[in-house]
């Protein structure tokens, strides 16, 4: 089963408004287009299955897991602030998408792509689809662990919190 990611096209509008960047866009933004978008352009929650996004990519383990209502938004903006140091990856609180979005160097790299080509790269980039169980890991249960053994508040590390079926 493929299944392709499309933004529409309100949010290809959004992303390409938002790279032009300036304020002076808002007054001529489209009805509807709030100014909220250009702030906060990472979706609240998500659901990470990675066969139902980009089943293609070759080497994937079977289909057996996924996280469901994972708070994006939040990780994004509060829960990585200042945490940089029990991260697998290094990032700065200006800009905690690249530790997750492999290699990102803006927002709009990740929101303008197209999510299945988007994550083939980043899958291939780190060892390819036999080494994703490892990826993924690394980049959620590895910061859950250092910090808590650091005996900071953080999220799971039981299997069955983010595997809740
Ligand atoms: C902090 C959250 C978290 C914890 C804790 C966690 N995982 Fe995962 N795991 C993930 C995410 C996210 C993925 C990627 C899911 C996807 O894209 O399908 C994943 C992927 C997997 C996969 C690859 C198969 C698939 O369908 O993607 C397996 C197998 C797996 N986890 C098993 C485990 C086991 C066993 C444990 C406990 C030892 C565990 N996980 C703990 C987040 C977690
Ligand atoms: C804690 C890890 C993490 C951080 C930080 C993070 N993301 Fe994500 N994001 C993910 C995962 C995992 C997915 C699901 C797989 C994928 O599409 O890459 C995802 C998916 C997305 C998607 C596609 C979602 C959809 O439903 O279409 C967008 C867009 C996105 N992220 C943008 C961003 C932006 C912009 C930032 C920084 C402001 C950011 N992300 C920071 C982990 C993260
Ligand atoms: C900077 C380290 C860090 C990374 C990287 C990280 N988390 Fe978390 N996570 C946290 C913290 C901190 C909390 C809880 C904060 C609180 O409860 O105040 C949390 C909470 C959670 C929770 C509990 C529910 C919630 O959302 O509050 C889940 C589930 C979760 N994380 C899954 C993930 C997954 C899946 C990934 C990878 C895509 C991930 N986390 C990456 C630090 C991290």
């Amino acid at each position: 089963m493929t299944k392709k990611y499309s933004p529409s096209s309100k949010k290809k509008l959004a992303a390409f408004i938002c790279s032009a960047g300036a304020a002076a866009f808002f007054l001529i933004m489209p009805n509807g287009l709030l100014a909220e978008e250009c702030k906060t352009p990472t979706p609240e929650k998500i659901e990470i299955n990675i066969h139902a996004t980009c089943s293609e990519i070759p080497g994937l383990p079977a289909d057996t897991k996924k996280t469901s209502d994972f708070s994006h938004k939040l990780h994004t903006e509060k829960y990585l602030m200042g945490k940089s140091g029990f991260h697998s990856t290094p990032y700065t609180d200006d800009f905690t998408c690249v530790a997750c979005h492999n290699g990102a160097t803006s927002q709009e790299e990740i929101t303008g792509a197209d999510r299945c080509d988007r994550l083939t790269a980043a899958v291939s980039g780190q060892g390819g689809g036999e080494n994703y169980k490892k990826q993924m890991h690394s980049m959620c249960v590895d910061c859950h662990k250092n910090m808590k053994k650091a005996g900071e508040t953080t999220g799971p590390t039981k299997c069955t919190d983010c595997h809740k079926k």
